[in-house]
């Protein structure tokens, strides 16, 4: 297991993120949600969600030009079980090679370019059904309802069905998943108000797997 050392990130990563982020923003404001990466201490607190062991798998959707990434890499979580999804293409390229940087081109874990709602299709085949977390900051609260739901259930259709569970982040401080409260039990575990704008963070745990366990 190879974890990322801390402060990997060098200033050119950084000043490029931003840069980028804001561009493609431009573009696509709804896709992005915000014009600016997340906050790295809300990324901390997300990825502080994530009981990580060797055996874990995780897969990060929205993952944008990766500062959700670095914190989950910052926790030691084992490359080799970790894969992030992107819908963004440049996006993509961006947090490839500055994974690539981090890692010194040594193995890094892969970013997959792809639609989160297609996750079954996309990820490695022997992990579906497996996956221990989804960690989303894909902007639901931007979405149509039929699309927020679509992404919730390709999530749910991956996870492990006894102990998986979605980690998201959002700067909505209520769930942007409210209507599914029949089905999924929604804990609010993070309230950063200090945050610009403030951050939180959502458990989502499908009820099913209680039933499934009684
Ligand atoms: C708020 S930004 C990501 C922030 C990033 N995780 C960070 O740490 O700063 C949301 C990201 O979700 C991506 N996205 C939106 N819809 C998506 C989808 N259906 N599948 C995969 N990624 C998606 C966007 O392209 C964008 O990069």
């Amino acid at each position: 297991m190879v974890s990322l050392p801390q402060n990997v990130v060098n200033k050119s990563i950084a000043t490029g993120e931003k840069r980028l982020f804001f561009k493609q923003w431009l573009k696509s404001p709804m896709q992005l949600g915000t014009f600016a990466p997340l906050s790295m201490k809300l990324a901390h607190l997300a990825a502080n969600q994530v009981n990580a062991d060797n055996r874990t798998t995780i897969v990060e959707i929205g993952a944008g030009t990766g500062r959700l990434t670095r914190a989950l890499l910052a926790k030691g979580v084992n490359i080799d079980r970790f894969a992030m999804v992107e819908l963004d293409h440049k996006m993509c390229g961006f947090l490839d090679h500055s994974l690539k940087q981090m890692y010194q081109s040594k193995k890094h874990p892969p970013v997959i370019h792809g639609n989160a709602e297609n996750l079954v299709n996309i990820i490695p085949r022997t992990w579906v059904g497996k996956v221990d977390y989804v960690v989303s900051a894909i902007p639901l609260m931007y979405m149509e309802e039929t699309l927020r739901e679509r992404i919730i259930q390709a999530s749910l259709d991956v996870l492990n069905p006894v102990s998986g569970s979605i980690i998201h982040v959002t700067y909505s401080p209520v769930s942007p998943i409210r209507f599914m409260e029949g089905e999924i039990i929604q804990k609010r575990v993070v309230s950063l108000w200090g945050n610009i704008p403030p951050g939180f963070v959502w458990r989502f745990t499908p009820k099913r797997y209680l039933h499934d366990l009684s």
